[in-house]
């Protein structure tokens, strides 16, 4: 059976979204500060990011810090931003080597200007790069995103009668990337945590009890192989063959 599996050609998903939850319990399970679990993580983002690209997935969507996060102890916060930065100045050059493009989904305006620019003008490199998209979700809420792009409807004086499905993918933060097929979520918890709520209506879940620092290339491979096995109708009926 394992055989027939490995001779099955694995089916790619073109969009992979993944909630890396897990650091702190990874961390508290070595009695380390929460902080060491969280730089084991980013230590991890190079191994998935690179798995993605041989793989030939082509849009990585990863949540880094959500609207929520902002209630999280003080030096922790401080903690993700300064993480954020050490990616922004140690990854970026070796990302846009390997024809990565950069995209931010989320609101810049909250975090400290020199960040925001760093992150801007990442973007601003990498934007020709065409291997993989790697969104990435930071101060991002799926809710806030839809309020956000209402409003902006509005200011643009669109009307009633023009909203569409499309429309709205157009004013989201993620215009431009298809909807996720694959959203995985580490570290045994089962939900959605306000993550791509609109884009992720037809999306299939993989929930996994590992920790994201230990979630790696063959772990991202067994999810994909799983994914491989799953009949997508987008609440239609199998076509007849
Ligand atoms: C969830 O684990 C993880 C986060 C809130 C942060 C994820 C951030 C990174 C992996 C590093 C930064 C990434 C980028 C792309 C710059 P948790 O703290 O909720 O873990 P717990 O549920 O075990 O406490």
């Amino acid at each position: 059976m394992a055989k027939d599996r490995e001779a099955l050609p694995m089916k790619i998903p073109q969009h992979v979204a993944i909630i890396m939850d897990g650091n702190g319990r990874w961390a508290l399970s070595r009695s380390l500060p929460r902080l060491a679990g969280h730089r084991a993580g980013t230590e991890n983002l190079r191994r998935v990011i690179e798995a993605c690209v041989e793989l030939g997935v082509q849009y990585l969507t990863l949540y880094a810090f959500s609207t929520e996060n902002w209630g999280r102890p003080v030096e922790e916060v401080r903690g993700l931003m300064r993480i954020l930065e050490d990616v922004i100045d140690r990854e970026m050059a070796e990302l846009h080597k390997n024809g990565v493009q950069l995209r931010h989904i989320g609101e810049l305006d909250r975090i400290k200007p020199s960040l925001k620019k760093k992150v801007l003008e990442a973007i601003e490199m990498t934007k020709d790069n065409t291997r993989l998209v790697l969104n990435v979700a930071f101060n991002y809420g799926g809710r806030d995103e839809i309020v956000f792009a209402i409003r902006n409807m509005i200011e643009d004086g669109v009307s009633a009668e023009d909203v569409t499905f499309d429309l709205v993918n157009r004013y989201l933060f993620t215009a431009g990337s298809p909807d996720p097929d694959l959203i995985i979520r580490t570290s045994g918890e089962l939900r959605g945590s306000n993550f791509l709520i609109w884009q992720g209506a037809y999306a299939e879940w993989y929930f996994t009890p590992i920790f994201w620092p230990d979630f790696g290339k063959d772990e991202l491979k067994t999810a994909i192989e799983e994914y491989s096995q799953r009949n997508r109708r987008f609440g239609q009926v199998n076509k007849k063959k």
